[in-house]
Parts: C-alpha cells; structure tokens; sequence
C-alpha cells in the first residue's frame, strides 16, 4: 500500500520524502491555508521538489491539487484543472464528487488530465469517479469514523465494486482523512491503494511502546557484555 502525505508545507514533504519514502502528496484548501503561502506559490515550490529530485510525472510522484471549491459549473472546473495541470506534470486535480465535479473530471481525463475525486463518502460516489476513469478516488475514512461509523467494511465495499468491474488498481483508492495507526491497518486489509495522513499520523504509526521496551532490554543486556 502506498503512503501519501496530506500536506502543504514543503519541510513536511521533504522530511516525508527523504525519511520513510512517501509516494507522493494530497494537498487541500485548509492545507494550502495552513502552509501559510499563497496558492501559487505552494504550487511553485511542489513543481521545483519533484524537479529536483528528478522525479517528474504523475506516474513517478503524483501531487493532488485541489481547485478552487467554489466552481461548480463543470467548464469553469475543466478550464482551471487544465491551466494548473500544465503547471507540472505531476498535478492531479482534486475536483469534488458533485455533478459538475464529475463532469469536469470525465472531461478532464479525455484530455489527457488525471483526476482525483474527492470528498467522496459512498460506494456509489466511487463507482461513478471510476467509471469516468478518474485516476484517484478519495474516500474519507476520519470523518465518518469520527461520526460513529466504522470504515472498514466502507473500503471493503468500494474494493469489491471495483473488483467486480475491472476497476481495481485502475482507479486507485486513496483513503483520506485518516488519523490513525489503526485505521491504516484497516485500509491495509480492506485492500485500498493508497493512504493520505498527515505527517504525525504517520509518525505515530512507526511507534510501539514495547519497541522502546525491548530496546532498552537489549541496551541493558549490551552494557553487561564484553563487546571490544
Ligand atoms: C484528502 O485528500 C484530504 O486532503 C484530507 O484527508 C481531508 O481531510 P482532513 O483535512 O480533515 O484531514
């Protein structure tokens, strides 16, 4: 399964990257307001990250950008995802699961622009950004958890879906909004593509308190034997 990092902020995504090897980045409007930088500009230095580690496209290091959410006519949508798309090669164009949002995206992806549909909280949602070949589906695992619902048959559903109509690894599920080790693990065994978490989550996922326990075990175990 493959980690993406939600996040704006450009130290973020280099220690991300350079660390444990991120496979790529979501970014969103509250993303983009919290790195502090005009939108532009967050999208000048991502172009410059990935041409500096020479892993330009959208194949090597894909990086979802998310336009703006006031658009809702479908050509408004299309003319803004093309224009950014061009910006770098690596730019998928996050657009909402709303009618005109689907129609922007199949529009999009005949022209040769890869989409990711987002905001999206049904199995039917993600069966329409599949069938319009959407390159990412973003189903949002936090915020239904957070409202009582448990996701891991949700991400079951949408694996079976496309399962069932060879849409699987085609469209590739991203599961978003995830705060959890747990719910990693969960999206793991349902079979998702993909998880997006922010860099703590995934942090706090590399963590075991017995990791910790045993290593001091063994530290102790070093200090009492002759080593030299
Ligand atoms: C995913 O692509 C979104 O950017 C993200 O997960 C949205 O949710 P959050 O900001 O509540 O984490």
């Amino acid at each position: 399964m493959k980690y993406f990092l939600d996040s704006a902020k450009i130290d973020e995504i280099r220690e991300a990257y350079d660390t444990f090897g991120i496979d790529g980045v979501t970014t969103n409007p509250n993303h983009i307001m919290n790195s502090g930088k005009p939108f532009y500009t967050v999208l000048g230095e991502l172009a410059e990250f990935v041409k500096a580690r020479n892993i330009e496209g959208w194949d090597k290091f894909p990086i979802s950008v998310e336009i703006n959410p006031h658009l809702d006519n479908a050509d408004e949508i299309v003319k803004m995802g093309a224009e950014i798309a061009k910006m770098c090669k690596n730019f998928v164009i996050k657009i909402p699961c709303t009618e005109a949002g689907i129609a922007a995206a199949r529009k999009l992806e005949g022209m040769g622009v890869r989409t990711n549909l987002t905001l999206v909280f049904s199995g039917s949602q993600a069966l329409i950004a599949a069938k319009n070949k959407s390159l990412f589906v973003s189903p949002f695992i936090g915020w239904k958890e957070n409202s009582g619902e448990d996701c891991k048959q949700y991400i079951k559903d949408i694996v079976d879906i496309y399962k069932n109509y060879g849409y699987y690894g085609k469209t590739q599920i991203i599961c978003a909004a995830v705060r959890t080790g747990k719910q990693i693990v969960d999206c793991a065994v349902s079979g998702a593509d993909i998880v997006t978490a922010g860099l703590q989550v995934f942090k706090d996922s590399f963590y075991h308190a017995f990791t910790d326990y045993g290593l001091m075990k063994f530290q102790a175990a070093w200090d009492k034997t002759i080593t030299d």
